[in-house]
């Protein structure tokens, strides 16, 4: 099923509780929470302690973005603040094989980030190991950016591949994600459809939600 994963990214930090909660009863059962480090990306964000504050207000799936360097160093410390699954990004990662293996020993899906530079060739000998795959429709750092279109190509050929080789891993689109572009992007094979400013920047994000679930729900319908 396609799903509007909200990102905190774009939410009142001050009152993230009542920001989460508003589109956890507006239906939604993911939540994107971006960990950046300043180092792997030019900004920061959070970290282990504010998952695990997180954690405690709402019962949506936590879905962790790591953009930080060194991901392996900090999995476990995730894991233990709440995660329910880890995206790790492939340019960060040396030794991605063992990465994904160590996420999944630990009992949680795993996920593999492209960025927009990167080739979904890259992928081809982990893609077994991967539950989803993130395709970065925007350089990671910031919320609010315009969307790179060539998201839409890397999406088709993952899409084609999982079907070719008969695997089962998810395909998750992050940047830029607008009304506009949803139900191309839907249709292109996506899953899950990250979500930060279109839906915390406008004036109510929980009226937001169940409008985007709409619009992909309709477009999902129609794809083969
Ligand atoms: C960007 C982050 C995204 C961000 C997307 O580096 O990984 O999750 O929240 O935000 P929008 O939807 O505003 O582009
Ligand atoms: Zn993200």
């Amino acid at each position: 099923m396609v799903q509007i994963v909200p990102s905190i990214l774009s939410a009142d930090f001050a009152r993230l509780a009542e920001e989460i909660q508003r589109v956890e009863q507006a239906g939604a059962t993911m939540l994107h929470l971006d960990i950046m480090d300043g180092h792997f990306v030019p900004n920061m964000t959070i970290g282990p302690p504010v998952v695990e504050c997180i954690r405690k207000v709402t019962r949506m799936t936590l879905d962790v973005h790591l953009m930080i360097s060194d991901p392996d160093r900090y999995i476990s410390v995730f894991i233990d603040a709440g995660a329910d699954q880890i995206s790790v990004h492939q340019e960060a990662c040396l030794h991605l094989d063992r990465t994904l293996r160590f996420i999944r020993n630990r009992g949680l899906p795993a996920g593999v980030v492209l960025n927009p530079a990167t080739p979904v060739a890259m992928l081809d000998d982990v893609l077994e190991l991967a539950d989803y795959v993130l395709v970065m429709s925007v350089n990671p750092g910031f919320g609010g950016q315009q969307f790179i279109p060539n998201a839409l190509r890397k999406i088709r050929a993952l899409d084609e591949r999982r079907r070719r080789l008969g695997l089962a891993f998810r395909i998750q689109i992050d940047g830029g994600v607008n009304e506009d572009n949803l139900a191309d992007i839907v249709r292109a094979g996506c899953d899950w459809i990250v979500m930060g400013a279109s839906i915390f920047g406008s004036p109510d994000p929980a009226r937001t939600v169940a409008r985007m679930r709409e619009i992909a729900r309709d477009a999902a319908s129609v794809r083969v």
